[in-house]
């Protein structure tokens, strides 16, 4: 039944069955890591919720799997008393001070047995959780410990958190709000292509996401989280295995890999195996949270000002280090991407000798001011790669001087590009031995000059036997070449030169795509194509004459020029030319047609022909079709519920025409 036809009662039963099958696959999904259903199904269930609660608002509750991101951002944080004081831990990095510990426990507790649970130390933030009638009401950070603030509408967004749970007495958990490195990669490289400072570590990244002020961005960063505390009623559990046992059966996201110990060699066996194993982890885990098993026992023990006597962290060696830096070297990325690395002075952190590592880019380098001869703090965290946290300033030496970045292209000295605002400078000759392989990969993808069999084992083999040092040498390759190589007969060589001989005459566009010039795609290339007669004349185009092309925007037009000035890459069209390959476009509509000089975009559902079909109609008569309503537009037609498009057409004061408007411009009305 769609939406429209159900009654308020018959909504309401659906949307409650529906939001139980929602959370029911968002628990295995984000919590159990044990997917039911496909993300399509699952999106349209989503789907559905949303527009039953777009028909009925009054039936949308806090607690639905849309809610989510409910809030609008806010102007700070509340502060907030927590029910009960949030302590930290007393660290400990060694077996002997472990031991220590376990001999204070015995002073206090004469002649019991003292059971333990271990379990990894998340390296996140602390939060504590409440939950009233089953419903998620609050959510602290620790703060000073006694009070910390109120982040609420964020940590609602982390898919793991239940928004609702079976117990509906009042309930407490606690536990640790993380990133795993995945979603910490992700929020990096979107930073850097911003033009924003980099996160140092995933936990900084966890903290400055949880500190944000607008729901939503905090509900794109990928935050999980952990659980371990649990008060029920205001009372615990009466064991720790207790507690995370029954946090697991209320729904909550355990971290698995905690352990019974009856005794403290279990304990540090605990230890021994996962100082080794944390680097296959997802997220970052800085040692081991040693508990005493019961809570009559706890009692017992108590707390001190801190910290509770009855537990400590058994820190793992610390993945820190400091050393020096011997040199700055620029390393050109397989897309052309120039990034700066120090050589450094090998130190041992966690286990591995370090003697690179990475400082991301230019304005970075800058940010931190890494200097040769500089000390510097080191950090390596699982899979991410080793990176320079800060300079120890007061240990520079005199005469340092701040690294300049080169402005050419350090393997193959072709000039360096480096668009305005943006941080990455890229070396853009395609034909530079360090973008080489993948340059040509590109080039003879199927999308591009689709050159069947030319994969990656191939093209190693030429690159390493030096049949090839530059795209054109392909088109010089000879039987003789191909038939040598490993897995490549007499048949498959004679199919790969006749591959490479028929990509000569492939369409212009699939040759400026082929070029994997920077920021044009499959359709930009199409753009180019339909617009210039030829490569010559696309080569010749100044960025300014680029930009008037419909679709074609300052930043992809300045990349286009940059890219054909270069001599690198003028040589290799050249080279292009010789081998015998079409530059001439066919694709180019009939000049002069009725509809020259036009550009038309359609916005909204069409009744009766499709937009492709819409813009073939344009195109035979010489027009040309946009998807954005921009200047360079002339016409506008306007289909079904056609949104924004239609309001900034107005304003721009183009012609807008009705479906019945445009099927008499091009002579298809059957009026
Ligand atoms: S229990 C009384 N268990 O480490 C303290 N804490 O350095 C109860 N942490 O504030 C904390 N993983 O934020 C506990 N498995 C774990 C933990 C853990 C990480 C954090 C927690 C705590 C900090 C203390």
């Amino acid at each position: 039944m769609s939406p429209s036809s159900m009654t308020k009662a018959q909504a309401r039963e659906r949307l409650a069955a529906l939001r139980r099958e929602i959370e029911f696959h968002e628990k295995k999904y984000y919590v159990d890591n044990d997917p039911r259903i496909t993300d399509r199904d699952f999106d349209r269930l989503m789907e559905e919720l949303k527009a039953l609660e777009a028909r009925f608002p009054d039936l949308v509750t806090p607690e639905s799997p849309t809610q989510r991101v409910g809030e609008k951002p806010g102007e700070g944080f509340a502060t907030v008393p927590h029910s009960r004081p949030m302590l930290s831990l007393d660290n400990c990095y060694s077996v002997e001070e472990l031991r220590e510990f376990e001999e204070r426990l015995r002073r206090l507790l004469p002649g019991e047995e003292v059971r333990y649970t271990a379990e990894l130390k998340i390296d996140g933030l602390g939060i504590a959780v409440l939950y009233e009638g089953g419903k998620f009401r609050r959510a602290v950070t620790r703060g000073d410990g006694r009070q910390g603030d109120d982040v609420t509408a964020n940590v609602r967004t982390i898919k793991s958190l239940p928004l609702a749970v079976e117990e509906k007495e009042r309930l407490e958990v606690r536990g640790e709000i993380f990133l795993p490195f995945s979603s910490f990669r992700n929020i990096n490289r979107e930073r850097e292509e911003a033009g924003e400072p980099l996160f140092a570590n995933p936990r900084n990244a966890a903290a400055g996401s949880i500190r944000q002020l607008n729901p939503a961005v905090v509900a794109g960063r990928g935050l999980d989280i952990f659980l371990y505390t649990l008060f029920l009623r205001d009372e615990e559990p009466p064991t720790q295995g207790e507690t995370l046992r029954e946090l697991k059966r209320l729904g909550f996201k355990v971290n698995p890999h905690w352990r019974a110990c009856r005794n403290l060699n279990e304990v540090v066996a605990y230890w021994e195996e996962w100082k080794d194993k944390r680097d296959s982890l997802e997220y970052d885990c800085d040692g081991v949270v040693v508990k005493v098993d019961s809570l009559a026992q706890r009692r017992a023990l108590g707390l001190t000002a801190k910290s509770p006597r009855w537990a400590m962290s058994f820190k793992f060696p610390a993945r820190q280090a400091t050393t020096r830096v011997e040199k700055i070297e620029v390393q050109v990325g397989r897309t052309g991407a120039l990034t700066p690395v120090a050589v450094l002075e090998p130190v041992g952190i966690g286990g591995t000798t370090v003697s690179r590592s990475t400082l991301h880019n230019e304005e970075e380098l800058k940010r931190k001011d890494v200097r040769v001869g500089d000390t510097v703090l080191v950090e390596r965290s699982g899979d991410v790669i080793p990176r320079v946290v800060e300079v120890i300033k007061d240990r520079r030496p005199r005469g340092a001087k701040p690294f300049v970045f080169p402005s050419k292209c350090p393997i193959c000295r072709s000039e360096v590009f480096k668009p305005e605002g943006e941080v990455i400078s890229r070396c853009l000759n395609a034909s530079c031995p360090a973008r080489l392989r993948e340059s040509i990969l590109h080039f003879a993808s199927r999308r591009a000059m689709d050159i069947e069999g030319l994969g990656e084992a191939l093209v190693d083999q030429l690159l390493e036997r030096g049949l090839i040092g530059k795209i054109p040498d392909l088109y010089r390759l000879k039987l003789e070449d191909l038939s040598g190589l490993e897995r490549m007969g007499a048949k498959s060589s004679q199919n790969l030169l006749d591959r490479l001989a028929q990509s000569k005459s492939r369409d212009l566009s699939a040759l400026i795509f082929a070029l994997g010039i920077r920021h044009v795609g499959e359709r930009t290339a199409r753009d180019l194509a339909e617009h210039f007669a030829g490569l010559e004349d696309l080569g010749r185009a100044s960025a300014e004459e680029l930009t008037a092309i419909p679709d074609i925007g300052p930043r992809v037009a300045e990349s286009i020029a940059f890219f054909f000035k270069q001599p690198e890459n003028r040589a290799l069209l050249e080279d292009l030319r010789k081998a015998g390959l079409n530059l001439v476009s066919r694709e180019r509509p009939a000049k002069g047609g009725p509809l020259a000089g036009r550009v038309f975009v359609f916005t909204g559902g069409l009744d009766s022909f499709s937009r492709d079909e819409a813009g073939r109609m344009v195109e035979s008569l010489g027009g040309r079709v946009a998807s954005d309503v921009t200047r360079k537009a002339t016409h506008v037609v306007v289909g079904d519920s056609p949104g924004s498009k239609l309001a900034k057409a107005r304003n721009l004061g183009l012609a807008v025409l009705s479906e019945e408007d445009f099927l008499k411009l091009v002579g298809k009305s059957s009026a």
